[in-house]
């Protein structure tokens, strides 16, 4: 369980080759829209990196982030990061169970005191003391509050956790809320999505192995790399778009031949995620190419702004009225996300100094 062995060494011993491993470095580098010559810089700080240990602790969630990151159709990223890290408690993916995945947790925190991280899916209860999830009969809040406390880093994944999600839509009966409401002075790294993208999860990991500290984020705290543009910034029904070209029923001809799903409900123009370049499934498609509008599950309260298939605007075919709407809801989220921005970019700057001193 103690992280001891060098990642390089690691994958030498299961016969991965230096080209191999490169090539994989390559892939990251360019998924975190990093310069090609970093592929080299991170390939080196793998090979030396210890075997990271996490803690996985899941809340109020469905498991569908954990589905996403190990059902992905993309083995060789995924697989690599599994042996990235050191795993040491999962509720779904542990063969351990009652007091003995307890055991592991704590046995994880005592040996990894400081340097493990936590990645957190789900959000947390807190109406009437947080009793409506509870695990080995203590409180999600209690058991976050726990094992938090001698973390190096938070990662919530999902929008659960990264911002309340589903649990905590209106009328919101468990009181719900993120993961960053409750954790203060640690590192936080939001990695939205319902469920995220599993190469947002397994590059935002290998990019903080690599160079120690955290990949450069928003204003909510999201990967830059996997969260600085919209759906609509690359969406290939795009040009539709600017000619006012747009759907008015999801079986209509103009919907099969590639319009624009915007009076549909469609919520790219305010959604930033990487689905419309990565794709799912092995960069097979994305919900908009299957024919149904972006629903902006990576952006807070997406179950709650207005009805998924209401458009952003009163529904209009002048392309120039919505791109000021769309523009308006951009500047609005740009405001909640400056606010958030100020609460956080402390935070970054504690793990540069806990990766420092550790150093
Ligand atoms: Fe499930 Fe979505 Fe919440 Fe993940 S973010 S736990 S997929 S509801
Ligand atoms: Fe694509 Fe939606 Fe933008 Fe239309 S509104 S171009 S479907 S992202
Ligand atoms: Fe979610 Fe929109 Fe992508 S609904 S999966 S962010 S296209």
């Amino acid at each position: 369980m103690t992280a001891t062995k060098l990642l390089g060494d690691l994958l030498r011993e299961r016969g991965v080759s230096r080209r191999a491993f490169l090539k994989y470095a390559s892939y990251v580098t360019s998924l975190m829209a990093l310069p090609p010559s970093a592929a080299a810089a991170m390939a080196d700080g793998l090979a030396k990196a210890h075997r990271q240990a996490v803690i996985w602790l899941s809340f109020q969630e469905c498991t569908g982030c954990t589905e996403s990151l190990t059902r992905s159709f993309s083995p060789t990223l995924e697989e690599l990061i599994f042996d990235f890290i050191s795993l040491d408690y999962h509720e779904t993916l542990q063969a351990a169970s009652g007091e003995a995945a307890e055991a592991a947790r704590h046995a994880s925190m005592r040996e990894n005191k400081g340097k493990y991280i936590v990645v957190v899916d789900g959000s947390v209860p807190t109406a009437d003391g947080g009793v409506y999830s509870v695990i080995a009969g203590r409180t999600n809040l209690d058991v976050l509050a726990e094992t938090v406390a001698d973390a190096a880093a938070v990662i919530a994944v999902g929008t659960c956790a990264s911002f309340g999600g589903l649990p905590a839509a209106k009328p919101n009966p468990t009181g719900a809320v993120p993961v960053s409401e409750l954790v203060r002075g640690k590192p936080l790294i939001n990695i939205p999505g319902c469920p995220p993208m599993p190469q947002a999860m397994a590059g935002t990991i290998a990019q903080i192995l690599a160079f120690g500290k955290l990949p450069e984020l928003d204003a909510l705290n999201r990967p830059r790399a996997f969260f600085g543009e919209t759906i609509h910034d690359r969406c290939y029904r795009r040009p539709f778009y600017e000619r006012g070209m747009f759907a008015k029923s999801f079986d209509d001809r103009g919907a099969r031949d590639g319009w624009c799903l915007y009076e549909l409900g469609c919520k790219g123009p305010v959604t930033y995620n990487a689905c419309a370049s990565l794709k799912w499934n092995g960069g097979v498609s994305f919900p908009i190419q299957s024919g149904h509008g972006c629903i902006g599950c990576s952006e807070p309260r997406f179950w709650d702004r207005g009805g998924l298939y209401r458009p952003l605007s009163a529904g209009t075919t002048d392309a120039g009225r919505v791109i000021a709407i769309a523009a308006a809801a951009g500047v609005a989220l740009g405001a909640g996300s400056a606010a958030l921005a100020r609460r956080r970019s402390a935070a970054t700057r504690a793990l540069d100094e806990t990766r420092t001193k550790q150093e």
